[in-house]
């Protein structure tokens, strides 16, 4: 990315209103990879126009897949069925997606034609190794740069891959999703058990698309889900909600906004990405669900949320993962909240588009709040005026530090200067629009 793209983020401001933000993120990419990868039509509404499933959808184009649109989030796919991908011939640039990377790793380890993955420069620091591995495990063959990240060098492995019986070493619903979709193509039967419930998208996907998926709770914690290769996806109809990850910052922001009343139109509330209500449930925040209904399979609700005193807490280990992406908003939330808030078991949060508790605490140092960063999460000391420092926070190119930093706008002092944050586009592009008509100002400069 050549020129900085800059915000400058006036203090305060008061959110008022209703929006509806973009398509789910983790839903779009699934959509496009199933859809492809069936037989007959998949009509896909309210997807994610945003770079990163927009590099999804590109790959799979240059697989020989056609596909309409996206026009305005309706997208039409026309599937050539699980053995019809045909070489790409250049390399498949899947730019800041780790999901888009992981999960293709999957869906390319079964294909009888070699591949490679690249990425931009974050996603080609992160880790691949715990895709490669299970992966590996079911005969395929892939290389990855020493490091263990990538590029990714996908061989055709000439014979089918095989099922395995995998457990997770970590809570990744990214993991868990290049398994089931490499067990598509494997012979047998795959099985991944999570330590922890993660996002479970693709398995709801793959039953809309008629593919018999099995799954067993072992214990509060462990599910394992298993099925085998050799079927067939069927064309179906997928309505994207709204990302509850992009509600997420409106969601904070109502929540410390002095005097807002706010209402999040048509978001995703899956119950494995409802993390980021729960714990700002616990801090104290007045969050109402309205219209609740279910959509193609995956529960929606418009979201209200009011003005309250948030307050610091231990926040439960087991909502870790089902909030995973919403942390660098939530530290914001604790900062603006009376008393400590801790964070463990998160480190996780270490090898997403950034270091998100180091990138997050150095972000919170800028805008003068005690933030003291921890191996796996983060304690903050939350409740005091910010006393912002000179300086500007830098997001690392990482879209969700670009936005949580904006929002805290709303309780700072003084204007909010936030760099690098082109990549907002990767998940949210509309996000300066809808913040300005939610009520908090931004000016975007480009140098
Ligand atoms: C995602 C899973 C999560 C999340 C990412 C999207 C997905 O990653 O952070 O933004 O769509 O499966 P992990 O599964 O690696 O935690």
């Amino acid at each position: 990315m050549s020129s900085n793209v800059r915000f400058v983020v006036k203090h305060g401001g008061r959110l008022h209103g209703r929006i509806r933000v973009p398509g789910d993120k983790s839903i779009s990419h699934r959509s496009i990879m199933l859809g492809a990868i069936a037989e007959g039509t998949t009509e896909v509404t309210g997807f994610l126009e945003g770079a990163d499933s927009l590099a999804t959808l590109q790959a799979f184009r240059d697989m020989g897949v056609p596909i309409e649109g996206p026009d305005n989030g309706h997208v039409v796919i026309h599937g050539v069925g699980l053995r019809g991908l045909k070489a790409p011939g250049k390399p498949l640039d899947m730019g800041n997606s780790g999901t888009a990377m992981r999960l293709m790793a999957g869906i390319l380890a079964g294909q009888a034609f070699e591949s490679e993955l690249i990425g931009d420069a974050s996603l080609s620091k992160r880790p691949m190794k715990r895709v490669t591995d299970p992966l590996g495990q079911m005969g395929a063959h892939i290389e990855t740069a020493p490091g263990g990240t990538p590029p990714l060098h996908i061989h055709p492995v000439g014979e089918a891959l095989h099922g395995i019986d995998y457990t997770l070493p970590m809570a990744s619903a990214q993991v868990k999703s290049a398994i089931l979709l490499a067990g598509l193509y494997a012979q047998g039967e795959t099985c991944v058990t999570e330590p922890a419930p993660t996002r479970d998208h693709t398995e709801r996907m793959l039953r809309g698309f008629g593919y018999e998926v099995h799954t067993e709770k072992l214990d509060a914690m462990r599910t394992r889900i298993c099925l085998k290769g050799g079927g067939t996806l069927r064309g179906t109809r997928i309505d994207v909600p709204s990302d509850i990850s992009s509600a997420a910052f409106f969601m904070v922001g109502a929540a410390i906004a002095e005097d807002a009343d706010l209402v999040i139109e048509h978001v995703g509330i899956n119950p494995t990405r409802t993390g980021v209500i729960d714990i700002l449930k616990l801090m104290g925040a007045d969050i109402t669900l309205e219209n609740e209904q279910t959509v193609g399979g995956e529960p929606v609700a418009d979201i209200r949320v009011r003005s309250s005193q948030l307050k610091g807490i231990e926040i439960p280990p087991e909502l870790v993962p089902l909030a995973i992406d919403e942390f660098p908003v939530l530290f914001v939330a604790a900062a603006v909240a009376e008393g400590t808030t801790v964070l463990r078991g998160a480190e996780e949060l270490r090898v997403k588009e950034s270091d998100r508790i180091q990138v997050m605490a150095d972000a919170l140092h800028t805008l003068g709040v005690d933030a003291e960063p921890t191996e796996d999460g983060m304690i903050i000391r939350g409740g005091k005026p910010f006393q912002p420092q000179q300086g500007v926070i830098d997001s690392h190119h990482d879209h969700r530090i670009s936005m949580a930093s904006a929002i805290a706008a709303l309780r700072a002092p003084s204007n909010v200067v936030i760099d690098d944050c082109a990549n907002v586009a990767t998940s949210f592009p509309t996000f300066v629009e809808l913040v300005r008509q939610a009520g908090l100002d931004i000016e975007v400069q480009h140098d």
